[in-house]
């Protein structure tokens, strides 16, 4: 894996929730196993899950006040990743070789993000939901045997509510795309992205709140390669107001696992209702974006076949292109 573009990035690998004091998960990451494991103190370790005494993954491992210990043959690794106890050889430790890899991580948004290269980029800006009068939901994970950059252009379209999501997002008959803009974005701390203005769609269920159909505002901002985050004010609903995000964590070059945050004004509804509108929804787009071929995008203008509709397809593939990004996409 040499795509710097996402080696440098951080990229959401666990939810918050499942990460109490003493808990061990395992996760994925650009093809890389990764162990996030909370010490004693309350810190957040992510290191490469894999012992470096005989390669046992440290996430069958346990955890107690004085670090990881592996479950082969009981080599105990602090908090700095040194090995401090070798229990067949108490007297002698190894060398700074026999140290577990660790990666960058850090907390927000209710996740937890890993950088596997570089960390010099802040994490992605998404200011509604740390906006304390909105009520915050964490969806998913879903798993999708498709490619990041598919996945993130399915989240961008709006020609599919009527047809992928018909009775709730769209209508068959209203499927029509009115014109839009799309607009370069930049988050003023040297991250470019995409905003998408003006768009407008009729659904008959916009949100679980919504009674009836409406026509609904859409704004679209793509912020990362793998994250774009859309707001969306239904015409009927005075004063109702949400952001959703879309996060891929890619696994590997066509398997990837992807997080749905929302902030909203429903306080209304319990969170199982909220996350389950959001897997209704998702688990739509599923079965739709695994039938894709290819699994990766194409980025070539001439590949498959755009109509003005496509306008934020186009100019997300142009944005890949102008970035750099390798990973999950074709170049010709
Ligand atoms: S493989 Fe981990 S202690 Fe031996
Ligand atoms: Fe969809």
């Amino acid at each position: 894996m040499t795509d710097r573009v996402l080696l440098d990035d951080w990229h959401p690998v666990a939810a918050l929730r499942e990460l109490a004091h003493g808990k061990i998960v395992a996760a994925k990451l650009l093809g890389a196993d990764v162990v996030l494991w909370r010490d004693a103190a309350g810190a957040l370790h992510a290191w490469e899950d894999r012992c470096p005494h005989r390669g046992t993954r440290l996430s069958i491992g346990r955890v107690d006040a004085l670090g990881l210990t592996c479950a082969y043959h009981g080599w105990r690794f602090g908090a700095d990743g040194r090995c401090a106890h070798v229990p067949s050889q108490p007297e002698q430790l190894p060398g700074e070789s026999a140290s577990a890899k660790r990666f960058h991580v850090q907390e927000r948004y209710d996740l937890a993000w890993v950088c596997l290269g570089n960390a010099s980029r802040s994490l992605l800006p998404f200011p509604e939901y740390e906006d304390p009068k909105l009520r915050r939901v964490v969806c998913g994970p879903y798993d999708v045997a498709a490619s990041g950059p598919r996945i993130v252009e399915n989240f961008l379209d709006m020609a599919h509510f009527g047809f992928v999501h018909a009775g709730i997002l769209g209508d068959p008959a209203k499927a029509k795309v009115r014109d839009y803009r799309v607009d370069p974005w930049t988050d003023g701390a040297g991250g470019k992205g995409l905003l998408a203005t003006g768009c407008f769609a009729w659904q008959p269920q916009t949100n679980s709140l919504a009674h009836g159909g409406s026509e609904v505002e859409y704004t679209y901002r793509v912020v990362r390669p793998l994250t774009a985050i859309l707001t969306k004010v239904p015409e009927v609903q005075q004063g109702f107001h949400e952001a959703i995000s879309l996060h891929v964590q890619p696994l590997e070059e066509e398997a990837s696992r992807v997080w749905i945050l929302m902030a909203m004004t429903n306080f209304e509804q319990d969170e199982a209702t909220l996350r389950a509108f959001q897997d209704r929804i998702f688990l739509q787009d599923r079965p739709i974006l695994e039938a894709q071929r290819p699994r990766r995008l194409p980025l070539d203008a001439r590949a498959e076949s755009p109509v003005r509709a496509d306008r934020m397809s186009l100019a997300y593939r142009r944005y890949l292109r102008e970035s750099g990004l390798r990973y999950g996409v074709t170049r010709s």
